[in-house]
């Protein structure tokens, strides 16, 4: 998500923590700050490009050997100067810089309000500067822990003060931070790469670790405040690797964070017992009861992502819903009645097909909700109200990390439409809130089963044509997997229904093409076994995604990528983790720049 820098040290700060920010501008951002004291703390910000926070810097350089710098993805509140980091206490005492997001950020604001508080941004991270100040009496680190134990949610916070200058508290709920050791010196950052350059030799905090960082060194502790003895971890990847996280490609790397932005998605917005809380989409109850369709538009994996949503919308909520491409749909002259919803999903929020189907709905008289990754993106600006999807930055051009995040957000509308509309009751609620925060979990569980995708991909990876089949939602998830094959191996693939294969299709299975079968919809099982019998008696390979209790594929499958048991409803989350797997490997084992496929842009903002 959003980068973090600190330095305490002989030098100046200030070129070391622009130095540093600018390192990780590859991980994308919107605005850029620093905060440096000499006694005094000087804050510098602004809206854009880190060159916009170097213009202001140049000719009125901050002077002081300690500071903290960020570069915001922005989640609460529009990419403004205001909202850039770093904040500061009304008092201008502490600041802080964070990363992720402060779940109870609405209580924690109108109790500061009721306290008489006034802000100057529209974020959660400013709250944490007037809670440090708050719960300051004398111990900067006391003052931080106490933060802490007021502010829910998954993040990472840098604190510093005029009151103690000679240090940096910083703390890590979830969200990375890791300590760079020099000579005299010592560096902080969200991300190896910011520091690799300056030193090699680092201390990895962990979660629910709080870190005290002065010029001499650094002490980990727990939250709690016992003393932790960190080794240090000497890294010796090179640049390119260290960007990446130690992973070959981006690719391979937002896979991996998929876990964490299920958690950054839900966090704050679902409680236990099932109640939604979903900031920026401001219909109520009776606009809801009124509803009497649902339509979905986007583009590519957006689109993938919408047909889950479609099969959600009628399962949970028994109301039409249809998703569309929003390319046909711009020209396809739609019948829209005031009382449906329409739905605009796209991680960039720039995709021009989407925007133009999406402003079809206002001049039918409908609302238009986005779906988007990006703060302030056109689509977002267009939209009668937005759920961020909050998977942070994807740099590679194909997607993976956003499009999990748009499969939750719609877990997330169909439960609060559902409360409303009568079809979720209190108990599917809480079992579909139970099922969703168990998701996390599940998909580490399939990401240490990589060696199947591995095997699979090594089956596949000299086949001219690969098939994709499924049924229901898995015909979504098969139609997501042919789509990620295609985009970065270059290879032939096709999804369809599982009960298509026999009209016409099963011409070209012969021996040892290879067919992707997916299978986690128990109430259709037995009929995409039929068809996984025809391809068997034509000499197809069967590859199969299926849970770990099917011993039934056994039978069939050359061979297995297992995900966890779960609700079937919520099982195309983890039943796509191995598919995106296999495209990656199969890529790689083809020698191709996964990150940067051919004739392919990150966002297609031409029609
Ligand atoms: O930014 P969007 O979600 O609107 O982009 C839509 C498609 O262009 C995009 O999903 C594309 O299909 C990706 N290359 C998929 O990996």
């Amino acid at each position: 998500m959003c980068g973090i820098m600190g330095y305490v040290g002989p030098q100046q700060a200030g070129p070391i923590l622009v130095d540093g920010l600018k390192r990780l501008e590859y991980r994308g951002y919107d605005s850029a700050g620093i905060a440096v004291s000499n006694g005094d703390i000087r804050v510098q910000k602004a809206e854009g490009k880190i060159a916009n926070l170097e213009s202001l810097i140049e000719g009125d350089q901050p002077n002081g050997t300690i500071g903290i710098g960020h570069t915001r993805w922005a989640t609460h509140g529009a990419p403004t100067d205001a909202n850039a980091h770093p904040h500061a206490d009304p008092s201008g005492e502490f600041v802080v810089v964070h990363n992720g997001i402060i779940e109870n950020f609405q209580s924690i604001r109108d109790e500061l309000a009721d306290r008489g508080a006034e802000f100057s941004s529209e974020t959660d991270s400013e709250l944490l500067a007037h809670l440090v100040a708050q719960e300051y009496d004398g111990d900067l680190v006391e003052a931080v822990r106490r933060t802490v134990a007021l502010s829910e949610g998954a993040y990472a916070m840098v604190v510093m003060s005029k009151l103690e200058p000679e240090k940096i508290v910083a703390v890590r709920k979830i969200s990375p931070l890791v300590v760079g050791l020099g000579d005299g010196e010592t560096y902080l950052a969200s991300d190896i790469p910011a520091i690799l350059h300056r030193t090699r030799d680092f201390l990895i905090i962990e979660d629910d670790e709080m870190v005290i960082v002065t010029a001499e060194g650094a002490t980990v502790e727990t939250i709690g405040g016992d003393r932790i003895e960190r080794e240090v971890t000497h890294i010796d990847w090179d640049a390119g690797q260290a960007e990446k996280g130690g992973y070959e490609h981006f690719m391979l790397k937002e896979i991996h964070e998929q876990p964490d932005v299920i958690t950054e998605t839900l966090g704050g917005r679902l409680s236990e017992d099932g109640t939604v809380r979903l900031e920026g989409v401001e219909f109520d109850d009776a606009y809801i009861e009124a509803l009497d369709r649902v339509w979905i538009t986007a583009c590519g994996t957006a689109y993938h992502a919408g047909l889950i949503g479609q099969e959600i919308f009628r399962r949970v909520l028994r109301l039409p819903a249809n998703v569309e491409y929003a390319h046909e749909l711009r020209y396809a002259n739609p019948i829209i009645g005031p009382c449906e919803l329409m739905i605009a999903i796209s991680q960039s929020g720039e995709t021009a097909d989407t925007l133009a189907a999406a402003r079809i709905a206002p001049d039918h008289g409908a609302r238009m909700l986005a779906i988007t990754n990006v703060v302030g993106s056109t689509l977002s600006r267009y939209a009668d109200d937005v759920l961020y999807t909050r998977a942070g930055p994807e740099i590679s051009v194909a997607s993976t990390k956003a499009y999990m995040a748009m499969l939750i957000g719609q877990y997330l509308l169909a439960l609060r439409l559902g409360a409303a509309r009568g079809t979720v009751d209190e108990e599917l609620a809480q079992a579909v809130s139970h099922g969703l925060h168990q998701l996390p979990g599940a998909i580490e569980e399939v990401l240490g089963r990589e060696q199947e995708a591995i095997s699979a991909a090594e089956e596949i990876v000299d086949a001219e044509d690969v098939y994709f089949i499924g049924r229901g939602l898995d015909y979504a998830i098969a139609m997501e997997g042919s789509l990620k094959l295609k985009e970065i191996s270059y290879l032939h693939s096709e999804a369809m229904p599982a009960g298509e294969l026999k009209h016409g299709t099963l011409a070209l299975i012969t021996k040892d093409v290879p067919v992707i079968v997916v299978l986690t919809q128990r109430a259709v099982y037995d009929k995409t076994i039929s068809a996984v019998q025809e391809i068997k008696a034509r000499g197809g390979r069967i590859i199969a995604v299926a849970y770990d209790t099917d011993t039934e594929i056994e039978k069939y499958a050359d061979t297995v990528m297992r995900i966890p048991d779960m609700d079937d409803l919520l099982a195309p989350v983890a039943a796509v983790v191995p598919l995106q797997l296999l495209a990656y490997h199969v890529a790689r084992l083809r020698g191709h720049d996964i990150d940067q496929p051919r004739n392919l842009a990150k966002s297609v903002t031409v029609e």
